[in-house]
């Protein structure tokens, strides 16, 4: 009997022992083909011997001081490297372990840049329905993914969020893609009027919903709209950029297919692609300038921020992108992936839609095709879990999620591989879907 308090109680989790490239290996020999990069984490592939050898090497020379005392080599190289990559010249990285904090420190971050300012009231934070942006208080209480949501409700900060920004559902019949972004955008600044602009401090948003939709990039133009409602009322806008960013879209930044420049961005997951916790907050140039002259402090902080060896991981990753002309490849790829799994499952009416951006892609499910596989199962195991727990029995590691719109459940199976991925992995991973779907639906 294990001591682990598991993710989920009644399921047995079989024990990863080692990984390479796109595979994962489990105790009892099983090979699982890597299509998800676990959550959208691994980007540059499993156990990359640079990476491994960077990790060692810092390690082995210092592997933390706490930042309250010391600064460290790697956390300064890789605050350079990010911002040297943002729109704008100076922006200023706070590094944490995870997602969630990344958030978080933004949050905390837009709230006491405002009292700085001397803007006491701007206090509330607009996030948007099935958005997710992390598992900590704050974090959730930003999200709209309902499902992770209502356990905790009554935790939460009741802060509003507006409809997001998904065409396939919410653009009116004989709507234009220009007329939907604007109309989908005046919906912040209905909810900034509503709330009154000088209690609002951000807007938060994913570039390219991830988990909570399956892989869905904003309307074009959206983003410029939001933009200028942020600006027009003084309001800072976020971008969690945890999934999409780090090179997932094709560009280092998700946001510079939208063509704006976030006030705040966050990074996660392959900005050290799994070999550390790392996370980032980078704010605009004009964001720290507010706490460097204002005489006021940022008051936040975790035992690991700037963590030199998880930061020696994320200043290796880059590298390794870089190197390797990773990011590079992410368009193509997408392309290829997007186009095999059209070829494979085009005519299959089960899949209902293709979607996404570089290597952050998903199809959608017929939820009644989905329904129909349901025979009594007990204790009821969620379509999600059913579609995780079959696409391990094939061997293949994907990102099922669902959402609910317009009081009907809507299924996805999310796959963000890691950059390395090839063509014959495409076709192998499509093979082993189909099983997946015969065993879930039935079929
Ligand atoms: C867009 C986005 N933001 C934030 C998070 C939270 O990150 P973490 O799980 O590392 O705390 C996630 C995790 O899936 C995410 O996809």
């Amino acid at each position: 009997m294990s001591a682990v308090f598991y993710r989920s109680m009644d399921h047995e989790y079989p024990v990863a022992v080692r990984a390479s490239g796109m595979h994962i290996y489990d105790r009892t020999g099983h090979e699982y083909l890597d299509m998800s990069g676990g959550a959208a984490v691994s980007c540059v592939g499993h156990q990359h011997p640079e990476i491994v050898a960077a990790i060692n090497e810092q390690i082995g020379t210092l592997a933390y001081a706490h930042t309250a005392f010391f600064s460290n080599r790697p956390q300064e190289e890789l605050a350079a490297m990010l911002a040297d990559r943002f729109a704008e010249p100076d922006a200023r990285v706070y590094f944490t372990s995870g997602g969630s904090e990344a958030n978080e420190t933004a949050i905390k971050m837009a709230y006491q840049y405002w009292r700085a300012k001397g803007h006491n009231n701007k206090t509330t934070i607009i996030g948007r329905e099935h958005s997710y942006h992390g598992n900590t208080i704050g974090a959730l209480s930003i999200s709209g993914n309902l499902a992770r949501r209502k356990p905790v409700t009554g935790l939460l900060h009741n802060w509003p969020r507006i409809e997001p920004n998904y065409a396939r559902y919410y653009r009116r019949e004989n709507e234009s893609e220009a007329d939907y972004s604007v109309r989908s955008a005046s919906l912040l600044e209905d909810a900034i009027q509503a709330i009154g602009p000088d209690n609002v401090a951000a807007f938060i948003a994913e570039p390219v919903v991830g988990a909570t939709l399956g892989a869905v990039p904003a309307s074009a133009g959206y983003f410029k709209e939001i933009r200028k409602i942020c600006d027009r009322h003084e309001v800072l806008l976020i971008l969690d950029e945890v999934m999409c960013g780090t090179g997932r879209t094709g560009r280092f930044f998700a946001h510079e297919f939208d063509g704006v420049v976030p006030d705040i961005v966050t990074l996660a997951k392959g900005l050290s692609g799994g070999y550390m916790p790392l996370s980032a907050t980078l704010v605009r140039r004009c964001i720290a300038d507010a706490f460097e002259q204002g005489q006021a402090r940022f008051s936040h902080g975790h035992t690991h921020v700037g963590h030199a060896a998880a930061c020696a991981a994320g200043l290796s990753v880059l590298e390794v992108l870089g190197r390797y002309q990773l990011i590079g490849s992410v368009e193509d790829k997408g392309r290829c992936l997007d186009d095999a799994l059209r070829q494979h499952f085009g005519d299959d009416a089960r899949v209902v839609d293709f979607r996404g951006r570089g290597l952050l892609r998903a199809i959608e499910l017929d939820p009644e095709a989905l329904r129909a596989g349901v025979t009594g199962h007990s204790p009821p195991v969620s379509i999600v879990e059913r579609l995780r727990n079959a696409a391990m029995r094939q061997g293949l590691i994907c990102y099922p999620g669902m959402a609910r719109i317009h009081d009907k459940d809507r299924y996805h199976i999310l796959l963000a591989p890691p950059f390395i991925v090839e063509n014959r992995h495409f076709d192998e991973a499509a093979d082993k879907l189909r099983g997946v779907l015969n065993e879930v639906c039935g079929g």
